[in-house]
């Protein structure tokens, strides 16, 4: 290598590296920020928008604003997937604000699914309570990793890449998951693609997908769009 051979090579070498380091500096992390105080209950009404919502007042913080119990019901599971998430993000328990971390419920009738989607801006975990359930990861190479887990076995998703849930099980099946970020956000890539507002022009899509515009339209047709 030239920073061993060759003194001058490696000193416009180290040069090149830490103009880059300047011009470029490297996140020094992959969630959320840092909190700057104890706490910092979401104000969600307020119409102040920044990054992440504006503190509730300290003296009108109570004891309620620490807890949630949004995640006590069972999900209604009659729609298309035969799964429901029930979000406890920022937005529905503000206590999380700017703590970097959040929770989600999910419900799956048998044969069930939460759809290939990906969550931008958190890494993923969760544990299964009930249920055998399919658990499914796509890498940015394409390489697909799955496990069927039973109760008590977890998961983990690394940030942003696309994973899926099926349950595979005769019963129901629940899952409680985690996220290192207080709204990570979530990508579903077939409403994403097949159900956006405007929707996405068609020729995009039988180019993308190598189908003629009858699958598009049937594609369109089981979201309503
Ligand atoms: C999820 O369940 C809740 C509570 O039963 C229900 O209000 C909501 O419409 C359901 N969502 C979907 C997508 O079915
Ligand atoms: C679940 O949702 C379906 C479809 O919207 C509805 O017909 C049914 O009454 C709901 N079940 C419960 C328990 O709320």
């Amino acid at each position: 290598m030239a920073i061993v051979k060759n003194q001058s090579g490696s000193y416009v070498q180290f040069t090149v590296i830490l103009i880059g380091l300047l011009l470029f500096p490297l996140p020094s992390r992959s969630s959320d920020p840092d909190p700057l105080q104890d706490f910092c209950i979401g104000d969600t009404k307020s119409e102040f928008s920044v990054n992440g919502f504006p503190c509730k007042p300290a003296t009108k913080v109570t004891s309620d604003d620490f807890f949630f119990d949004g995640l006590s019901q069972e999900g209604n599971t009659s729609n298309l997937f035969g799964s429901n998430v029930t979000q406890a993000n920022v937005v529905a328990f503000p206590g999380l604000n700017t703590l970097g971390i959040s929770m989600n419920r999910v419900d799956f009738a048998p044969g069930g699914i939460n759809p290939p989607h990906s969550h931008p801006r958190a890494t993923e975990t969760g544990v299964l309570i009930n249920g055998k359930l399919l658990v499914g990861l796509i890498t940015t190479g394409n390489v697909f990793y799955s496990k069927i887990l039973s109760p008590g076995q977890m998961f983990v998703i690394p940030k942003g890449l696309v994973h899926f849930q099926m349950n595979v099980g005769e019963e129901k099946a629940l899952t409680f998951t985690a996220f290192n970020s207080h709204l990570p956000g979530a990508v579903v890539v077939p409403r994403n693609l097949f159900a956006s507002k405007p929707s996405v022009p068609d020729g995009v899509l039988t180019k993308a997908f190598q189908v003629d515009k009858r699958v598009i339209d049937e594609i369109k047709s089981k979201f309503g769009a």
